[in-house]
């Protein structure tokens, strides 16, 4: 299972007027960071630190300085193709996919080794009996080469895209793209070996382990770790730059103490220039894609909101940069259904208890990625209260009318229409008529009357 269900913290109290500023484009992408830990099953701030480690790779390399402004991005980005495969390592493991890809970095999968096999008995078909399991291992294994390269070929292909669509360089994109390369050439998706890997893409690799391993033991096995694999898994080069940053305690106190996203914010290489307008809108529709293509079941569902949020903001009259805004708190309101495993999203049927706690969950995931970003806090608030209810009925604060601002409320009549009526695999869409009157129950106890007239009014005027 994914994260454990634990207390809610407070919801944090509301921004003050003209408290929003200027945000630069490391915040946001730092910040964003997060939410594709969370895909990966790791603790939140893992990109972050791969990041703090890789720069100083490159520094100990003596890397010039467009090279490292590459490397930072494609550092902070590397997981951004990782909600692509969401649903079907699902399917193959019959597992929850985000301990699945939490526990592959720790293993030797590569070859028939102790903590390979023990990696396969933990996530292949838990729930079923032994004998299913070593019958389906044994038939896993011969289709092994295949599968991986299918998988990881996937994420790696779209997180590619992903940044160059976000208008990033060659270098940073082919660095994404070959992240599970190894040396020796039993990499994937393409088999690449030595120098055909570009260096970036070395340096990534050797970061995230470095990470990962000093996460589960001390830098000096994290080390010896690393130093067994070189020449097999790693670029020799680039493991032994690591050696002389044994000695730095500074550094590896900040990977643990919660100090590397200031550290890393500082280290930006380059422009420290503000995240343009388009840049923005770029990073918040890159982010919906990503949420979107988590699951199956909600592949349009993050747009979707969008487009009926807008709809109804015009329909209030919200122009300029109220506009802009409840644009991408709606492009960003389910962030934190990265953090939820898709053995949860993808069920079709009802959810367990503990299953329910976890989904429940997801606007808290919200918040606490987007209210890293000072600039974002009001996007942060209305994004992450679209399930709560004016009567205080909904989760997971259980917030009331008073703590809701219309951007909230118009987010929350936003997401029930866009859920009822988009395609879902296992039923149609709901008939708009119906969706609407289902609307209507809630009205005004629990959803706003003025959005849901908003609404009404706007489709109507769409139909003609
Ligand atoms: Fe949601
Ligand atoms: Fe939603």
């Amino acid at each position: 299972m994914g994260l454990a269900p634990q207390s809610v913290a407070p919801f944090p109290v509301p921004v003050e007027a003209g408290a929003e500023q200027q945000v630069r484009l490391a915040d946001v992408v730092a910040a964003l960071s997060a939410a594709l830990d969370l895909t990966e099953g790791q603790p939140m701030g893992h990109a972050v630190r791969s990041c703090l480690i890789g720069m100083r790779i490159a520094e100990v390399l003596g890397l010039p300085e467009q090279e490292r402004s590459d490397l930072y991005y494609a550092l902070l980005l590397k997981d951004v193709g990782c909600s692509s495969n969401a649903t079907r390592m699902c399917q193959i493991l019959e597992s929850d996919d985000l301990a699945a890809k939490r526990d592959v970095k720790l293993a030797d999968w590569r070859d028939p080794s102790l903590s390979g096999i023990r990696y396969a008995l933990r996530h292949f078909q838990p729930d079923a009996p032994l004998w299913r399991r070593i019958v389906g291992l044994l038939g896993m294994s011969l289709k092994k080469k295949a599968l991986n390269k299918e998988m990881i070929g996937i994420r790696c292909e779209r997180g590619a895209t992903i940044v160059r669509k976000l208008g990033f360089s060659a270098r940073v994109a082919s660095a994404i793209h070959a992240l599970d390369e190894h040396w020796d050439g039993n990499g994937f998706p393409d088999g690449l070996r030595h120098t055909q890997i570009p260096l970036h893409a070395c340096i990534l690799s050797v970061a995230q382990h470095m990470d990962v391993f000093t996460t589960a033991s001390t830098p000096a096995e994290a080390y010896a770790v690393l130093k067994a694999r070189s020449g097999k898994w790693f670029q020799p080069e680039v493991v032994r730059a690591l050696k002389p940053l044994l000695a730095d305690a500074a550094l590896w106190r900040a990977l643990s103490d919660g100090s590397a996203e200031e550290i890393v914010l500082q280290l930006e290489p380059g422009n420290k220039l503000p995240a343009d307008p388009e840049q923005m809108d770029r990073l918040c529709e890159a982010f919906a894609d990503i949420v979107d293509a988590k699951s199956t079941y909600t592949y349009r569902h993050s747009v979707g909101v969008t487009a009926v949020a807008v709809m109804i903001a015009e329909e209030l009259g919200f122009t300029g940069a109220r506009l802009t805004m409840v644009r991408r708190a709606a492009l960003l309101h389910d962030i934190g259904k990265l953090g939820v495993p898709n053995t949860v999203l993808d069920k079709p049927g009802k959810l367990t208890e503990e299953q329910w706690a976890l989904m429940r969950r997801h606007p808290e995931y919200t918040l606490s990625i987007l209210e890293r970003v000072p600039g974002l806090r009001a996007i942060a608030r209305a994004a992450s209260t679209h399930h709560e209810k004016l009567d205080g009925s909904g989760y997971p604060w259980g917030l009331r009318a008073i703590d809701l601002p219309l951007e909230a409320r118009l987010l929350a009549v936003a997401d029930i229409f866009q859920a009822l009526t988009e395609d879902r695999p296992y039923r149609q869409p709901m008939p708009i008529e119906r969706a609407l009157a289902i609307l209507a129950e809630d009205v005004p106890a629990k959803l706003d009357e003025r959005c849901y007239q908003a609404l009404v009014s706007a489709l109507r005027r769409q139909r003609g």
